[in-house]
């Protein structure tokens, strides 16, 4: 019988100070360090699922519905939505915490789906 998956969690899997070498031309934080970060949130999320080598096969839904700022305390929360049998599907919810406030927003959000594997890059059970 498959194990069930753990409930959401209680922190945050990453909260990061954005700094100014995050920034695009423009002054706001460059989407690819979100998009990063999302990746690195979903693998530490993947692990609390179970302990194995995961890889991301995709990232889906992805919206940026705010800009990040520098000096922006950013946290990313995880929930597992979908366990399959190899993967697992990841909803991420990027909130920022902008610098002296006690304002907590929504940023982006995105879905990722990440797949246990083993030592020859070949899926295994995430729950045998
Ligand atoms: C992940 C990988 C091993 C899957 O290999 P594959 O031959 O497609 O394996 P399968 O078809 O058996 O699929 C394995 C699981 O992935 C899921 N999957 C595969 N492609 C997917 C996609 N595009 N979106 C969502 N899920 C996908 C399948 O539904 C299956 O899930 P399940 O076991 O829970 O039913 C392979 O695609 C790979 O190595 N990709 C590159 C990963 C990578 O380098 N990522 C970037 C750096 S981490």
């Amino acid at each position: 019988m498959k194990e069930k998956k753990k409930a959401v969690a209680k922190e945050p899997a990453i909260r990061l100070v954005m700094m100014p070498k995050y920034t695009n031309p423009d002054g706001d934080i460059f989407g690819g360090i979100i998009l990063s970060m999302i990746d690195e949130a979903a693998a530490v999320e993947a692990q609390r699922q179970g302990h194995h080598r995961y890889v991301t096969v995709a990232m889906d839904s992805i919206q940026f519905h705010r800009p990040v700022r520098v000096g922006d305390i950013v946290s990313l929360w995880c929930k597992t939505i979908k366990i399959g049998t190899s993967s697992l599907q990841i909803q991420i919810e990027v909130m920022a915490n902008p610098r002296r406030t006690d304002e907590n927003y929504t940023v982006t959000e995105a879905t990722v789906t990440m797949v246990a594997i083993n030592e020859n890059r070949e899926p295994v059970p995430i729950h045998s």
